[in-house]
């Protein structure tokens, strides 16, 4: 699965850009789709944020708006890069999401942005592990990522973007019950929020 055209956005910055700015179209523009998992959250200007696979910078540049100590996570140093030149306010770690070289119990917030329909179910059960690891007690785990729409007219359009431009693990994806994953890891107050014909899941979920 996937085309050749997965590669190239991964090569090309603003092929990327260009992509998920046309998707994010479907909830009203790029903007509104960044600030969908954020919504109804205090973010305090000395609060610890974690944007987890944050690529060249596309959501941290958002939350380096809320908070002075932002740091993005990505285990390429390409996309790690970018994101240093187009967001100089943050720090950035080359890491992987499974194994995060962080201390227990550091961020108030970790958020991940279409990330982690990249991840294998292995993968997937780690990263949500460390995610709750990371965070402090009370901190929110934010997240937004494809969904299986409930509405069956946005099918075709996302099996379309999917075969274009994703793996298998996007469609793996779309067969998990994230919100019963994060509750079974022990997070609480989970709460998923469907946008787009329900083919985006916007999730917050706080540590007790
Ligand atoms: C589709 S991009 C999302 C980038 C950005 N968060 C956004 O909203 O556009 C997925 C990112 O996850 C990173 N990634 C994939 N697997 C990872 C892993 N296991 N650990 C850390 N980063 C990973 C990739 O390098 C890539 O930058």
């Amino acid at each position: 699965m996937a085309t050749f055209l997965r590669p190239l956005s991964y090569r090309y910055q603003w092929l990327y850009d260009l992509i998920s700015r046309t998707a994010a179209l479907s909830v009203g523009g790029e903007k509104q789709f960044r600030h969908l998992a954020l919504k109804g959250l205090t973010i305090q200007p000395e609060m610890k944020v974690l944007d987890l696979c944050c690529g060249s910078g596309q959501t941290t540049q958002f939350l380096v708006n809320y908070s002075k100590q932002v740091t993005g996570l990505d285990a390429s140093p390409r996309s790690l890069q970018r994101a240093q030149k187009n967001v100089p306010e943050a720090e950035y770690v080359e890491a992987w999401a499974e194994d995060m070289p962080f201390e227990d119990n550091w961020f108030d917030l970790v958020h991940t942005s279409a990330a982690m329909h990249e991840m294998t179910p292995t993968q997937l059960q780690q990263i949500l592990q460390e995610v709750e690891r990371v965070l402090k007690p009370s901190g929110y785990f934010t997240l937004i990522d494809f969904h299986h729409p409930t509405n069956s007219v946005l099918w075709p359009g996302l099996a379309t973007f999917l075969w274009l431009f994703e793996t298998e693990t996007a469609w793996q994806l779309l067969q998990t019950d994230l919100p019963a994953l994060l509750t079974k890891i022990g997070f609480q107050q989970v709460e998923p929020i469907l946008y787009a014909g329900g083919s985006l899941q916007v999730i917050q979920a706080q540590k007790p």
